[in-house]
């Protein structure tokens, strides 16, 4: 029986975050943008992708060491073929009880049924903005909402409940249409997220001033659909929940730039290419699929996870007003989905 693992603040691991793939069909501005990731970009070969026995495997030594939650991310995780067969392993695994996936919805209209067939519990779907105009400039393709607005539908019609909706709020891009967005969901059952726009990665260009504190995101929404906060989910939960007064549903904001949330963290990542990262901001991570290809012993594997987790100090969202100076090189959104 293996130990449950706490990092340098006793902060245990609790929820794993995995990328199936670095590819996207969008190219959002803030996370890559299209004069980078063009034709000619080179994302990860196959041969570099954890195998989902591998996924599989390595998520296995997670729920020993404490995690109970497994999110699948990208890029775009739809993207990676098969998908249902990982979600239908992850779901025979004992001790996870909440099976998840975040999508930009482009691909879910086709795919709703057989995700919630697999096994998937639920889904979180980005979408930033219901202005056709406005979501162009923001997915960095030229596409409107429908085909997204359909996944959604499908995704209820499977059951994939609650879905949530992620809005990246980007002060001038896309504040003009937080209240519509808001009006579109209220009383539908889906829980719209409003995500302060963060400093992730090297290539967005992040300035603090375009971002909208989700306190100004909740006075604006308050004033026409009046809002009570509600109590956390669960213990670091990282949205802030509110329920509309009138009884027509909840939203939440993340808050990550104004308040951040690092001492309840139990966040782990992993990339498409098995390398093991202890926060959103890391400039590096831990190699697991040399430990899980060389052919070490379980043991070894087993020791690499939870020594990782133990040395653990993260807490980025929280020293980033003092840094003096940016780090050298963080790893980018689309690596580790989130
Ligand atoms: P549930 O509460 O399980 O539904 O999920 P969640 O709140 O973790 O939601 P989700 O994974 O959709 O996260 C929403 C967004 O919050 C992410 O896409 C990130 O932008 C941000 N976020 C999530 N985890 C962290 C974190 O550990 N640190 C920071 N700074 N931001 C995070
Ligand atoms: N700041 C905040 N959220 C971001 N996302 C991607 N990049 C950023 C950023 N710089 C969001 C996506 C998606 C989730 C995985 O993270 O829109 O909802
Ligand atoms: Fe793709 Fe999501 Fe990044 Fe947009 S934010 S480019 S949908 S991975
Ligand atoms: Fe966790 Fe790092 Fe985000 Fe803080 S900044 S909440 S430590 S992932």
């Amino acid at each position: 029986m293996n130990e449950l693992v706490t990092d340098q603040m006793k902060r245990p691991v609790q929820d794993l975050r995995i990328s199936v793939t670095d590819r996207c069909n969008l190219r959002c501005p803030y996370c890559m943008p299209a004069e980078i990731f063009g034709e000619r970009y080179e994302f990860l070969n196959r041969e570099e992708l954890l195998t989902f026995d591998e996924i599989e495997h390595i998520t296995n030594i997670f729920v020993k060491l404490g995690v109970t939650k497994v999110r699948l991310t990208g890029g775009e995780p739809l993207l990676r073929a098969n998908i249902g067969d990982l979600i239908t392993a992850l779901a025979n695994i004992k001790g996870i009880d909440d099976l998840t996936l975040t999508t930009n919805g482009f691909l879910l209209a086709q795919n709703a049924q057989a995700l919630k067939d697999a096994g998937l519990q639920r889904i979180t779907v980005s979408l930033d903005s219901l202005d056709d105009a406005t979501f162009a400039q923001m997915n960095g393709r030229e596409y409107t909402t429908t085909r997204v607005l359909e996944g959604i539908a499908a995704a209820e019609k499977a059951g994939l409940s609650p879905i949530k909706i992620n809005v990246v709020v980007q002060k001038g891009i896309n504040e003009h249409t937080i209240l519509d967005i808001a009006r579109h969901f209220k009383g539908t059952g889906h829980i719209v997220r409003f995500i302060e726009y963060m400093d992730v990665g090297n290539l967005n260009g992040w300035d603090l001033s375009q971002v909208m504190p989700s306190q100004e995101i909740i006075t604006l929404i308050n004033s026409e659909m009046p809002l009570e906060p509600d109590s956390p989910n669960y213990i670091g939960e990282v949205a802030k929940r509110y329920q509309y007064v009138d009884g027509t549903g909840e939203i939440g904001v993340i808050s990550s730039v104004s308040n951040p949330f690092c001492g309840d963290c139990s966040r782990v990542r992993l990339s498409a290419d098995g390398q093991m990262f202890t926060c959103l901001f890391a400039s590096r991570g831990t190699d697991l699929r040399a430990v899980i290809r060389d052919a070490s012993s379980e043991a070894s594997l087993i020791e690499k996870v939870a020594s990782t987790w133990r040395i653990r100090t993260d807490r980025y969202s929280e020293e980033r007003s003092s840094l003096t100076k940016p780090l050298e090189e963080k790893v980018e959104m689309y690596k580790i989905g989130g």
